[in-house]
């Protein structure tokens, strides 16, 4: 695997940006606190629709033993193991991140596996020969990504013709919490005004990107509707009070607002009626080079 990995471009602790406009996903490396991120894509990991979904995105890739295959923002490594088991020890794993901090705890992680390899690279420039892995994927990254259909191309052009290319991303716009009418242009500003990435609504919009490479063919979607009714899940994993606190900070609501809206969702919580839903969507396709 070294081998076919091309001069890595530095990315330094203080530039992890690579030149766009950042979100926080984009600086984890600069955080005061990365483990946060860390501790939330573990959090995912353990939420059973997550572990579903992921194990239907992974079949799709149609791995065999001895394949190559990688995984881009690959995070904290959450999916490597499960790839590796589908490509045996015989095939090779490849894990690419943008944080430093997200790779040396992948690294950590997959240290007992010699065939599977992780390093810092952005997804917008992948440093790896053309056509070299049977299959690529990625989970959660294109919301995060100024300009997703370059890093299509890019996992088209590192996958081999006849290869699979598999991408899950979610739609924070269609996300819901269940509140009472006096709350809901509240609740509707914190859910979905205050963005913590670039393209909230990147999971619905994950089949026409696809559709526009035409290195891609045979597109298939799935959609799963995510929910919990815990108020603390919803908080680990959406931020729920930090979101409420920024829409504040941005003068989107006010502080009396945003105090009105947790004590009604923590009513609910109380009350049984608390249930927040948000959709998960993974588009696949096969990939055909023409020339
Ligand atoms: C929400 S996490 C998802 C991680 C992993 N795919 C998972 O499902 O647990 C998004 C990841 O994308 C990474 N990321 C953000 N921008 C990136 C870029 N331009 N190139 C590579 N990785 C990037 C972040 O560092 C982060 O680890």
């Amino acid at each position: 695997m070294e081998a076919m990995i091309q001069q890595i471009p530095e990315i330094s602790k203080n530039d992890s940006s690579c030149g766009f406009k950042e979100t926080q996903w984009m600086k984890i490396d600069k955080s005061e606190a990365p483990n946060k991120y860390i501790e939330y894509v573990d959090e995912i990991t353990k939420q059973d629709q997550i572990i579903a979904h992921t194990r239907y995105s992974t079949r799709q890739l149609r791995l065999q033993p001895g394949n190559k295959v990688i995984d881009v923002g690959c995070g904290a490594g959450k999916d490597l193991s499960r790839l590796e088991s589908m490509v045996e020890s015989n095939g090779q794993v490849c894990g690419i991140d943008l944080s430093r901090e997200m790779v040396e705890c992948a690294k950590s992680r997959m240290n007992h596996l010699p065939n599977v390899t992780v390093f810092c690279a952005n997804a917008s420039m992948i440093p790896i020969e053309s056509n070299y892995f049977d299959a690529s994927r990625c989970e959660r990254l294109l919301q995060h990504i100024p300009e997703p259909a370059e890093v299509v191309s890019e996992m088209v052009r590192i996958t081999r013709s006849g290869g699979r290319i598999v991408i899950t991303d979610v739609d924070w716009w269609s996300s819901t919490i269940s509140v009472p009418r006096s709350v809901d242009r509240i609740n509707s500003i914190i859910i979905k005004d205050v963005v913590f990435n670039q393209h909230p609504s990147i999971g619905l919009n994950l089949r026409g990107l696809m559709s526009k490479n035409t290195n891609i063919e045979e597109i298939e979607i799935f959609a799963q509707c995510m929910y919990t009714d815990s108020l603390t899940v919803a908080d680990d994993l959406l931020w729920l009070g930090e979101r409420g606190k920024m829409a504040v900070q941005q003068g989107l609501i006010t502080e009396e607002e945003y105090n009105q809206w947790r004590e009604t969702i923590e009513e609910m919580e109380e009350n049984g009626s608390f249930v927040f839903t948000i959709n998960i969507f993974t588009v696949s396709g096969t990939i055909n080079k023409k020339q």
